[in-house]
Order: C-alpha cells, then sequence, then structure tokens
C-alpha cells in the first residue's frame, strides 16, 4: 500500500526545461530574465500593473508591514486562527497583534472585527486607539484561509471607516478571485492595500519557497523590490539608502514559478474535481464560500475526533493533519488581546485537512474516502 501524501508539488510541466535554461545561462542568483518574466506572467494573472518576487510569503510580509508604517509599539488587528508566519512580521516591526475570531469561512469574521473596533476603540487627534491598551490601531492582516475568500466587501469597508490599511495574506489562495458583489472579477490579494502570497512547497504552485508582494500603489512594488535587494541605490558604488533585506527571488526559483504559473488553471480544475469527488463519496468537507472562484487549495473535513481520526489515516498511511494551533495560545502571544474568540476554537478541535494534492488520483481519494468512512462509521 503506498502513503497518500497530504500536499505535494505537481513538476509535470516545463519545470525542468526553464530550470536548465537557467543553469545553461548562468544565471542562478537574484538576476536574470526568468525573474522579471514571472513577475510580470505573475501581474497579468493577478490583473495589477507589477508585481515583487520575494523568498517567501513570509519576507512578502515583512515587507506589508514595513510599508503600511507599522511600527514599534503599534497594534495590527489579525486572525487567531492562522498559520504563524502571518503574524510575525507584526512583531518583526516591533508591533503586537490583537487577535479576532473568525466566521463559518475560517476567515475573520467582519461582525466582530466591527464591533471591536466601534466598542473597544477610539479615535484620538485622528489616531485610532484601543481603549484597554492604550496602543494606536494601525492595520489588518487578513488571510485567506485554504484558498477560500475572505468577506473583503465588509472588512474593506469597515477598514475604510477607520482609514486602516488592509494587508491581505494571501499566500494559500492564489488563483482564487471573486465572482460577486463589488469587487467581482479581483484576484484575492489585491483588494486592500498590500498582497502577499507564497510558493512554499506545499502550495498550490510551487519555486520551491518564494513569494510575491503586491500593493495598490505600484509605487510600492518598486519600492519592495528595492528593499528585497539591500536597498541598493546604486549599482557600482555600493551605496545603499535604507536598512534592505536579501529578499529577493532567485532566478532559478522564477523559473519554476515560470513553469507552474502556466499550469495553475489546469491544477485548479484537478482541486476542484477531487474536492466534488470526495463529496459525491459521502465525505462532507467545508464548504467554499460562493461569491469567490475558490482555488480549493485544502480540503477541511470537520471530525467529532480529529486526533482518532488523524491517528487511523496515519495508520493507514495516509497524511492529515490538524488545523493550526490558534496563535493566541502559543506562548509567545498568549500575552495578547484576544477579541471574543470561539468560532475558531470549534474549527481547531475538529478539522482534518485531508489528501489534495493536484496529482492525485482518483482512486487515492476513493481509498481516503472508504478509511474515513469506515473510522466514522458513516
Ligand atoms: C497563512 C500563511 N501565511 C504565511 C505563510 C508563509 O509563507 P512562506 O512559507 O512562503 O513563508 C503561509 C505558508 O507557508 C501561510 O499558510
Amino acid at each position: 500500500m503506498s502513503n497518500i501524501p497530504l500536499s505535494i508539488p505537481n513538476l509535470a510541466g516545463n519545470e525542468l526545461s526553464y530550470v536548465s535554461d537557467a543553469i545553461e545561462q548562468q544565471w542562478v542568483s537574484t538576476g536574470g530574465s526568468y525573474i522579471t518574466r514571472f513577475e510580470e506572467e505573475f501581474a497579468d494573472y493577478a490583473k495589477v500593473p507589477a508585481a515583487a518576487a520575494v523568498q517567501s510569503g513570509t519576507a512578502a510580509l515583512h515587507l506589508t508591514m514595513i510599508a503600511s508604517g507599522v511600527g514599534i509599539g503599534d497594534l495590527v488587528i489579525a486572525p487567531t486562527l492562522t498559520f504563524v508566519a502571518a503574524i510575525n512580521p507584526i512583531r518583526y516591526v516591533g508591533a503586537e497583534p490583537v487577535f479576532m475570531d473568525c466566521d463559518d469561512s475560517l476567515c475573520m469574521n467582519p461582525f466582530k472585527l466591527g464591533r471591536y473596533l466601534e466598542e473597544e476603540c477610539e479615535l484620538r487627534r485622528g489616531i485610532l486607539y484601543d481603549k484597554t491598551l492604550g496602543k494606536p490601531i494601525k492595520g489588518i492582516v487578513v488571510v485567506h484561509v485554504f484558498g477560500n475568500g475572505a468577506d473583503m466587501e465588509s472588512i474593506a469597508e469597515i477598514a475604510g471607516r477607520y482609514n486602516l490599511p488592509v494587508i491581505e495574506d494571501a499566500t494559500e489562495a492564489v488563483g482564487t478571485f471573486y465572482v460577486a458583489g463589488k469587487y467581482e472579477g479581483r484576484m484575492a490579494g489585491t483588494i486592500g492595500d498590500y498582497g502577499a502570497y507564497s510558493f512554499n512547497g506545499n502550495k498550490i504552485i510551487t519555486t520551491g519557497g518564494g513569494g510575491m508582494f503586491v500593493a495598490r500603489e505600484p509605487g510600492h512594488v518598486k519600492w519592495a523590490k528595492h528593499m528585497s535587494t539591500q536597498a541598493k541605490s546604486d549599482e557600482l558604488y555600493y551605496d545603499h539608502d535604507e536598512i534592505g533585506f536579501n529578499y529577493r527571488m532567485t532566478n532559478l526559483q522564477a523559473a519554476l514559478g515560470v513553469a507552474q504559473l502556466e499550469q495553475l488553471e489546469g491544477f485548479i480544475s484537478i482541486k476542484q474535481r477531487n474536492y466534488r469527488h470526495y463529496q459525491e463519496l459521502n465525505i462532507k468537507l467545508l464548504p467554499f464560500c460562493d461569491y469567490v472562484r475558490s482555488n480549493h487549495w485544502f480540503y477541511s473535513y470537520f471530525s467529532k475526533d480529529r486526533d482518532g481520526l488523524m491517528k487511523h489515516l496515519d495508520e493507514c498511511r495516509i497524511q492529515a493533519r490538524p488545523v493550526w494551533k490558534l496563535i493566541h495560545t502559543l506562548p509567545m502571544y498568549k500575552g495578547c488581546r484576544a477579541y471574543e474568540i470561539e468560532r475558531a476554537e470549534g474549527f481547531y478541535g475538529n478539522i482534518v485537512n485531508i489528501p489534495c494534492s493536484s496529482n492525485l488520483k482518483s482512486e487515492d481519494v476513493e481509498r481516503v474516502a472508504d478509511i474515513i468512512k469506515g473510522f466514522e462509521g458513516l
């Protein structure tokens, strides 16, 4: 019996050919034509004027924090149900998260966000303060969890009321776009002030490790490229005008990225098909919102016995994972404010993510479904 992994890369396209080409050209580092090509093709796909390719989604998020002007002693509203890399960049810039609950989409609950801002915060000389903590709120990080789409219409409207920048962590949502409402046709990650994507090995497309930074203002994308190359202002004389980072994507990674992007829509169709197949086999998965064409990145099964099911799947050589431990319960974030966290706790205790790779075969889906049904008595 073979293993069935949770989410692995699908490298069946031009990956080898483009990476070999980059090697033959001897452009393997942070210069080379694949970087520009990947940025341009990604920007076209996401329908934005420009994008900056970086080393990871985390690096992209770190740059969004700096670009938003968030700094020491500030507060940033962020979800508790997410991967820790969505939150750590808040700390990298010396700020502190205020944790928000999710709704049924697993993404930020706009109703609670609005109530927190209305009841728990006040404007002082044009700046919004958390009344209890006495610190200014400088931004909102929204995560499009598992490729679903957060309710951006409500969140952007609330943020606009208080003039707060919105940072979209679309690391898991490459390819998700809105099909209804004010943002119809817009890609997740391109609605707020800044957006970040990830091409880590488990994502829907991968560059081994890598990320992309996008922004409403094209000037900020130019700034991100500058900051990701040590803020070098002169090619020859080692002149630098800011404290920058070594965050630029390499040409080798970008060569992979170009090949993966060519296949993205195909991967999404396969993921949608396998998701439907699980459902037809009576495996009830959490739905994706009907106002988005989701990329169907991760499939979440709601089990009454999360740990028992995961153990059983493991014994049957099927890789499964719980949802992340809620961030406000992690030791380094325990002291931070967490506002009315309820729904996220229910999801944390029950979700099991089951195999969803774009190279998952029909018979794999059937085997996973049979094992789950046997365990759950369906
Ligand atoms: C929600 C979320 N944010 C941030 C990241 C960080 O991306 P990366 O691994 O590319 O740094 C990831 C994925 O790894 C993620 O799932």
